[in-house]
């Protein structure tokens, strides 16, 4: 069944995350998306900014998956392949980096950002910002080509049906797969920011919850559930 999505566009708020977790706390259904055309206080994962000039895609929307906590890895590797296979019709050379970034020839074109509340035990909400650079990119980043913003953003809404249907069917070994032909491939150097440590190692791919296995030059493998990647 596809979501029913609801969208609300704003010119410019502070950040469509902070008004959609607002509402979410407040009851909202499933299905509730909340767009920028601008945002004044865009935020990015462990706590960055994310900064969001007027004209790229800025959305956040609200998933109310009733599973338990560990289904949130499982969820993070399907809206990253629901991104990507919607991007894709607008970018060469597109891939994912774990846990849930969208790169074009290593440069960011989109961040993913989940929040969520847990209630005893399982996921009350989950609240998905998703931002793609398509008129203008930071720096260090890229944009997509050849599409517009709202066009983009019903693109990736219609993926996340899909794919969120196709996880409700029991069908996530599917998603992993595609996540896995879409990213890094096995053995794969790395150097991966934990806290304030760098750490290196070699991609080895993912366990049933999303996480990452790291292999060590001892062949010892490491379960990493929050990080930042670098690719070397
Ligand atoms: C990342 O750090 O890679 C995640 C970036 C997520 C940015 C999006 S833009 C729409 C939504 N609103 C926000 O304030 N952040 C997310």
């Amino acid at each position: 069944m596809n979501i029913p999505w609801t969208v609300e566009c704003l010119d410019k708020t502070d950040s469509t995350q902070a008004v959609l977790k607002r509402q979410a706390m407040n009851g909202a259904a499933e299905g509730v998306v909340v767009q920028a055309w601008e945002q004044e206080g865009g935020k990015g994962r462990h706590g960055r900014i994310w900064t969001s000039p007027p004209g790229n895609l800025y959305m956040s929307f609200l998933l109310r998956p009733q599973c338990n906590a560990a289904g949130i890895g499982q969820l993070s590797v399907l809206i990253s392949v629901a991104a990507y296979d919607a991007v894709s019709a607008f970018a060469d050379n597109l891939s994912l980096k774990w846990p849930n970034d969208l790169l074009i020839q290593n440069k960011k074109c989109a961040g993913i950002l989940l929040e969520t509340e847990i209630d005893e035990q399982n996921i009350a909400w989950l609240a998905v910002g998703i931002g793609v650079n398509v008129n203008s990119a930071p720096e260090d980043g890229v944009c997509v080509q050849g599409t517009e913003v709202d066009t983009l953003r019903d693109k990736i809404l219609d993926s996340v049906s899909l794919h969120y249907d196709a996880w409700k069917e029991d069908k996530y070994k599917g998603i992993e797969q595609k996540w896995l032909d879409a990213a890094h491939p096995k053995d794969t150097k790395m150097e991966i920011k934990l806290g304030k440590r760098l750490e290196q190692g070699y991609f080895h791919g993912l366990d049933e919850n999303g996480n990452m296995l790291l292999r060590d030059d001892d062949n010892n493998l490491r379960t990493i559930s929050a990080g930042d990647v670098y690719l070397v």
